[in-house]
């Protein structure tokens, strides 16, 4: 297979070359169209893993909202293509949240899974990230997560634990009975993260998966309305392909799945309509490859208030009981 980029002293492709097109001896290509139309340009059994956030058909600037079953009728078609493209031991992670109509909502996640079953894919996880901030709800509790459900082709996937473990809350548990009795029951290389990815706690210590939602003050916010944390896919990225895999995002947006995939050395396919986010996207990798992008780093914990700032402060006309 051709390499067109050389690896610097950090294993990553410096000088490597963005493409248009894809070609699977490429590392990186961003695509401006339809991804109904891309995905015809994509081989069978070529990706290892596609990982997205969709357009929530709730009304967003780059979409038009239609009728929840004729959305889902479009999704369930590209659906199929992505199942064609995906590799046998490959995984399909698709990130939703609901759908609204006049105040009910409709988790999407409820709606893709029946899809995704209808192609014959296996549901592994189904994850939950939290987020501690967002709109105030008024006739509704506010919602603070949305799902990242975890799909693969075949019975028979890449699953790397190891590069994805945190460390371990209690390190010297040890097993209390059977043939193991006194030794540590833990792992040295650390635990399982859990299926909760959330902001709040304390990341990779405490096991929950702490990943902001990318807002106003976050180093990797761009113009584009509902950005991925780069974090997000890291832990995807790691524990389900390996070195030189292809990674697909096909509603890429400003990119934030290729440059998780990029930085751990795996190729990078992404498509996204408008050309406002793929030039981002673009200038993003390629400000990556030049060691200048800025991101959160992984397992970076997140500002928690000490309790004397000004915002923290019980306003002095305030009381519990009115
Ligand atoms: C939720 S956003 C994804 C954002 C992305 N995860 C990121 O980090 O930037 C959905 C994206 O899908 C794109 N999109 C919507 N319909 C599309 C289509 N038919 N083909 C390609 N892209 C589309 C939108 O332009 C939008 O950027």
């Amino acid at each position: 297979m051709k390499e067109s980029g050389s690896l610097d002293q950090f294993g990553i492709f410096k000088g490597e070359e963005i493409h248009e097109g894809f070609a699977i001896d490429r590392r990186i290509v961003v695509h401006t169209a339809d991804i109904n139309d891309f995905i015809k340009t994509i081989p069978d059994s070529s990706i290892r893993l596609i990982i997205t956030s969709p357009p929530y058909n709730i009304g967003k600037e780059y979409e038009t909202q239609v009728a929840l079953t004729e959305y889902m009728k479009t999704q369930e078609r590209l659906i199929g293509e992505l199942v064609r493209v995906l590799a046998d031991d490959g995984s399909i992670c698709w990130q939703v949240g609901n759908y609204v109509e006049k105040g009910e909502i409709f988790p999407l996640d409820m709606f893709y899974y029946p899809v995704f079953k209808q192609y014959g894919l296996q549901l592994r996880n189904r994850i939950v990230w939290h987020f501690g901030h967002g709109l105030h709800a008024s006739r509704r509790f506010s919602g603070r997560y949305e799902t990242l459900v975890w799909f693969t082709k075949t019975k028979k996937y890449v699953f790397n634990l190891d590069p994805v473990r945190i460390e371990a809350k209690y390190p010297g548990k040890t097993n209390y009975k059977g043939p193991n009795y006194g030794k540590p029951s833990g792992n040295p290389l650390g635990k399982n993260p859990s299926d909760i990815w959330s902001i709040v706690a304390q990341d990779w210590e405490t096991g929950l998966w702490e990943i902001p939602n990318v807002k106003a003050n976050h180093p990797e916010k761009t113009i584009h309305p509902c950005q991925f944390p780069v974090e997000l896919v890291q832990r995807c990225v790691l524990a389900l392909t390996n070195e030189d895999d292809w990674v697909l995002d096909p509603y890429a947006g400003v990119g934030s799945a290729l440059i998780a995939a990029v930085m751990h050395k795996r190729r990078a396919v992404g498509c996204d309509k408008e050309s406002r986010y793929t030039r981002i996207a673009k200038e993003r990798l390629e400000a990556f490859l030049a060691g200048s992008l800025k991101v959160r780093p992984l397992g970076k914990p997140v500002y928690r208030p000490t309790g004397r700032e000004k915002v923290s402060q019980v306003p002095m006309n305030w009381t519990r009981n009115g």
